[in-house]
């Protein structure tokens, strides 16, 4: 499999991948299949490709992608590049439209697992993560208006390239990108497709847990 050459990355390579880009996963999102053709040409391939990260074109064609039901995927979701999710260890690529949010959750105790342990660490742009505790001044996220009842911690971590944090499990948290949008590398235990708890109870489908 070959990678797409860093510093080499021209155009018409990129919009044959979105083109490859399989029906299946167009269907994931209910905002419908041409705002999310836009989406992903518009914004993540193109943060993808701001990056430099390597990626293999099958990573890109398989990406997933989820806008938790709400169809408002710009202000609401997240796309998942999964390289590893093993019985015991799991890692993954979050690329983060402008502004997008990963809705507040938290990973509960689940089977015989005491919950998901995550480190998250900033690889491209600026993300905002919140989590409990103090909110220690004005932050740096933007809620829009209709969602600004759907969260409830505030406490602060700004992660820029190379910087990261650790999170306990079943501790609430949630993220957002920067300006420029972002990409956040996220570490952990294994994921479960179910158990999670969203602060939100209108957010209903899932395709990936983060
Ligand atoms: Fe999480």
């Amino acid at each position: 499999m070959n990678n797409i050459p860093d510093g080499n990355l021209n155009d018409s390579a990129y919009q044959e991948l979105v083109e490859k880009i399989s029906r299946e996963v167009l269907s994931q999102i209910s905002t419908g299949e041409d705002k999310l053709k836009n989406t992903v040409k518009g914004s993540i391939v193109d943060i993808l490709k701001k990056s430099k990260i390597h990626f293999r074109p099958s990573e890109i064609e398989n990406i997933d992608i989820t806008d938790y039901g709400l169809g408002d995927f710009y202000n609401i979701g997240l796309a998942l590049i999964i390289y590893v999710n093993s019985a015991r260890v799991c890692a993954k690529e979050l690329p983060m439209t402008p502004y997008q949010i990963c809705p507040q959750h938290r990973h509960p105790a689940i089977e015989k697992s005491p919950g998901k342990e995550e480190t998250f660490r900033c690889r491209w742009g600026e993300v905002y993560l919140y989590t409990e505790g103090n909110k220690e001044k004005e932050i740096k996220g933007k809620i829009p208006e209709k969602y600004k009842d759907k969260f409830n911690v505030f406490h602060e971590i700004i992660l820029r390239p190379g910087d990261q944090y650790t999170l306990n499990p079943d501790t609430w948290h949630w993220f957002q990108g920067g300006p420029e949008g972002a990409i956040l590398s996220e570490f952990s235990t294994h994921s479960y497709d179910a158990g999670d708890i969203y602060y939100d109870k209108n957010i209903k489908r899932i395709a990936v847990d983060n």
